[in-house]
Parts: structure tokens; C-alpha cells; sequence
């Protein structure tokens, strides 16, 4: 089985929607997936298809309240498995981060408990970095996912964290969405950080800008499905083939080959 963690250091940078997309792609390439929302949000069901906004997972768990969290999973109509985090309250939410905090390895016995086969996959969309659910997920991780727009703002942040990421996190990949070649700014911003990140990370992995991706999100579609031939669906697919690859151990080169460049 193999952990992947989904985080961002700033908010809105598309966590979600490229947890969901990738969990659904890479059902559909055969994997078994486990898709966990680690966000206070709740908002993952959503995004997979799931009606409503789950009331239990695993923030009721953290609070002794019910049962065991992986009592409270959802099937989307694509197979995956989901685990949601459950509805919280202001006060709830901080009793769970309390014991987060108190039980740093609170997740990682949480994923012991799955039964996966090797090449099952568990994808966690995690509240944004820094906080006691992304700080488990980046820990507990075989590969993390690091999702920024190429916008100054949220590169300052993810280039200011990239230290305690780097500590944390075994094998950090950058993920650039909502990538618009138009906007030279853009370009400029990308080179900053491309140059921050130094020669160990390259930038290999680009999802576009594309406006019916919300759009696609508010119908209960999928852009892959409803664009196939749009360049946001071509970056997503080429994404879920390096991660399929890189599931299946082969080298990670071999399936690149989409969405690698402005
Ligand atoms: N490549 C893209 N092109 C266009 N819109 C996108 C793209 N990726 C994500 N979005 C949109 O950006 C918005 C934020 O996405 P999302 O909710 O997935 O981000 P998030 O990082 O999970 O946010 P939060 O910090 O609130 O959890 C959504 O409206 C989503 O549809
Ligand atoms: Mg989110």
C-alpha cells in the first residue's frame, strides 16, 4: 500500500479537486484507492460524489464519539472507498487538533489498520500546511504531493515551509495548478521558484488553468470526462500516469510525458 499526502502551504490552491480527480483516475486505472479527507473542511465527499456533507469520519473518532473511524467509509460510484472527516464544530475541531497533537502518530496507526494490497493507494486531502492533520499526513507519506498555484503569494509561503516539509516529508513532488502560459507573470514567479527549490525538486508535474473545471465540479462530472481532449484533462491524466507508475515501482520517467511543460 502507498501513502500519498496532498497538502498546500496556502489556501484554495486545489487540493482537493486533485485529490478527488486523481483518487477516481486511479480507480479507473485498476488501483484500489482509499480516498481520506484530513481537513476540518469536510468538503472531499463532494468532490467524489457523495451527496451532503458526511456527518461522522474520523474528526468523530478523534473524539471518542463513534466508534472507529474506518466505520464511517463511503463508496463513490467509482469504487473508490472514502473516509470522511464528519461535521465538527469550532470547539470540536480543537479538541480533535488537541489530540493530534497529543498522539503525533495518531494516523499512522489509523493507515495500519488498512488492509490494502501493495499496489492499493491512499490518498489524503489534509488541511492546509502547517497544521496537526497536514503535519501527520506529510509524516506518514510515501509521497507528497505539494499543490501551488504559480502565483507569488503562494509560492512565498510554500518556499518559507519548505524546510519543515522537507524534514517531515520523505519524497516531496511540487505540483503547479491552475497554470495560465498566457500571464508572463506566471513564467517569472515559476523561475523564482523553480530556482528556490534548487536542482533536487524539479517542476516536473503542471495541471492548466481550465474554467469548466469548477464548472464540471458543479454539474457532479468529471473535466476528463466531460473535455477529454482539454489540456487541464490531458495534465490530469498525465499526472495519475506518473503516479500509477510510480505505485507500480516502475522508474517514473517512463510514464511522463503529459503536462511536463508551459
Ligand atoms: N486547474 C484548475 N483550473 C481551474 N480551476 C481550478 C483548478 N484547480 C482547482 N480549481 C478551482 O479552484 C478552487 C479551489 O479548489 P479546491 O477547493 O480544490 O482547493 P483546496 O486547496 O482544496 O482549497 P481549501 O484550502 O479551501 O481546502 C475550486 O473552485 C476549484 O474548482
Ligand atoms: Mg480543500
Amino acid at each position: 500500500m502507498k501513502t500519498i499526502a496532498v497538502v498546500s502551504t496556502a489556501g484554495g490552491t486545489g487540493r482537493t479537486t486533485l485529490s478527488a480527480a486523481l483518487a477516481v483516475l486511479l480507480a479507473r486505472r485498476g488501483r484500489q484507492v482509499v480516498a481520506l479527507d484530513f481537513d476540518p473542511q469536510n468538503m472531499l465527499g463532494a468532490h467524489l460524489g457523495i451527496d451532503g456533507f458526511a456527518p461522522a469520519g474520523i474528526a468523530q473518532a478523534l473524539l471518542d464519539e463513534a466508534g472507529a473511524w474506518h466505520t464511517h467509509t463511503w463508496r463513490n460510484a467509482e469504487g473508490v472507498l472514502f473516509v470522511p472527516y464528519g461535521a465538527v464544530s469550532l470547539a470540536h475541531s480543537a479538541r480533535c487538533d488537541a489530540r493530534l497533537a497529543a498522539e503525533p502518530q495518531w494516523l499512522a496507526n489509523a493507515l495500519a489498520q488498512l488492509v490494502l494490497p501493495r499496489d492499493g493507494v491512499v490518498l489524503i486531502d489534509t488541511a492546509r500546511y502547517p497544521s496537526q492533520q497536514a503535519d501527520q499526513a506529510v509524516r506518514c507519506a510515501d509521497l507528497v504531493l505539494c499543490v501551488t498555484p504559480p502565483e507569488p503569494a503562494a509560492c512565498a509561503t510554500l518556499v518559507a515551509q519548505l524546510d519543515a516539509l522537507r524534514r517531515d516529508g520523505a519524497n516531496l513532488r511540487i505540483i503547479v495548478n491552475r497554470l495560465n502560459p498566457a500571464r508572463d507573470m506566471q513564467r517569472d514567479v515559476l523561475a523564482m521558484l523553480a530556482a528556490a527549490l534548487g536542482n533536487g525538486l524539479p517542476l516536473a508535474q503542471r495541471v492548466h488553468l481550465d474554467v469548466a473545471l469548477p464548472e464540471s465540479f458543479a454539474r457532479g462530472t468529471w473535466l476528463f470526462d466531460d473535455a477529454p481532449h482539454s489540456q487541464a484533462s490531458h495534465d490530469l491524466h498525465g499526472l495519475a500516469n506518473w503516479l500509477d507508475a510510480w505505485v507500480a515501482g516502475t522508474p517514473a520517467t517512463a510514464a511522463r510525458g503529459h503536462g511536463e511543460r508551459v
